[in-house]
């Protein structure tokens, strides 16, 4: 049976039920909760809420974001479940844009296609459709491996049943490996989502620029296929520099080359190489996308002036050095306000 947990903040209080064993974040999102969160698996500490009665337990104690709980009774409710009815006191979320509420979705790997540099194409059936807004994030839990890890679809969000996703295989990781194995094709696995406010705001969002490495190029694929999907450059600029080791990522850089030859004079895409030899010929460019060797940060630094940047609404997306030099550089030269910048880091 299923606990009652009460989540009070200035403006009120929200009431669901979750059972034991089961987050406190997602029975919450999934029940219509506004909840404060970031990362959703641990990291951020951007969901820490105070128990004011009841009983919770921690899933993992170690988790990098413990590190925000700083006073009596202060748990994460992404990594707490109840033990018995809570009243639990955090700030409000920001769901207001969402496309879709939450959910626990059934789905089993239907391909898996890696490319030479690590990267692979992750494609996941769903059981029943989900709607996202692009920049959005999932979590996947595979069999034999505690938790979630999270992944952003490299595409629109429109009623999907096929879920692609960009995964970097780290040695030595616990999913990743195991997403990117062929003999994975068939498994099942439980996906949590869609999560993350760094989204496309369609109303307010005009002209974009989108900086991204590794496996975050999915955040600019997801937002090349919403804008070609809504016209939206044919009214608006968007610029995309993404990040990537070498020409060897080839599935991303063929679907740049789509994007960027279906697309308008308002599209500009910068594939940014940083371990690319120094004696290897790059491609040539072809209109809307150049290759040049460098850093994301290097490259972004030299593509708007900062008028130009205080027009754009920017998408941040990669590994975590890759999204603080981009952080860095957009506060400190573009002196963009940081409510500019979407972001999402992943380690
Ligand atoms: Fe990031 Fe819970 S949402 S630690």
């Amino acid at each position: 049976m299923g606990h009652t947990v009460e989540i009070r903040n200035d403006s009120g209080s929200q009431l669901f039920t979750c059972v034991s064993g089961e987050r406190l974040l997602y029975a919450g999102l999934s029940g219509g909760a506004d909840l404060p969160y970031g990362c959703a698996t641990g990291t951020c500490g951007n969901c820490r809420a105070t128990l004011l009665s009841g009983e919770v337990e921690t899933l993992w104690k170690e988790a990098p974001g413990s590190r925000a709980l700083k006073k009596e009774g202060e748990i994460l409710l992404c990594q707490s479940t109840p033990l018995r009815n809570c009243v639990l006191e955090a700030r409000a979320g920001d769901s207001r844009h969402q496309r879709d509420t939450p959910m626990t979705h059934q789905a089993s790997v239907s391909s898996v296609a890696r490319d030479e540099d690590g990267l692979a194409w992750v494609v996941l059936k769903l059981q029943r459709p989900m709607r996202f807004l692009a920049g959005q994030f999932v979590l996947v839990s595979i069999p034999g491996v505690e938790g979630f890890r999270a992944y952003s679809p490299a595409h629109d969000g429109a009623d999907v049943v096929e879920l692609a996703l960009l995964v970097r295989e780290k040695p030595g990781g616990g999913v990743s490996p195991l997403l990117c194995g062929q003999q994975q094709v068939g498994t099942q696995v439980t996906v949590f989502g869609p999560l993350g406010t760094a989204h496309v705001h369609p109303a307010q969002d005009h002209d974009m620029a989108v900086l991204v490495g590794g496996s975050g190029a999915g955040v600019a694929l997801s937002l090349l296929d919403w804008a070609k999907a809504t016209g939206h450059l044919s009214r608006h600029r968007l610029d995309v520099v993404c990040g990537l080791r070498t020409l060897r990522s080839q599935q991303v850089i063929e679907r740049l080359v789509e994007a960027a030859k279906s697309a308008s004079e308002n599209l500009r895409v910068v594939v940014a190489l940083s371990d690319e030899p120094a004696d290897a010929d790059l491609p040539q460019a072809i209109p809307g996308l150049t290759y040049e060797r460098g850093f994301v940060h290097e490259l972004a630094s030299e593509l708007l002036s900062t008028e130009e940047w205080k027009k754009r609404a920017v998408f941040v997306a990669g590994p975590p050095p890759m999204v603080e030099a981009s952080m860095r550089m957009l506060l400190l030269r573009a002196k963009l306000s940081p409510t500019k910048i979407r972001y999402d880091s992943f380690s």
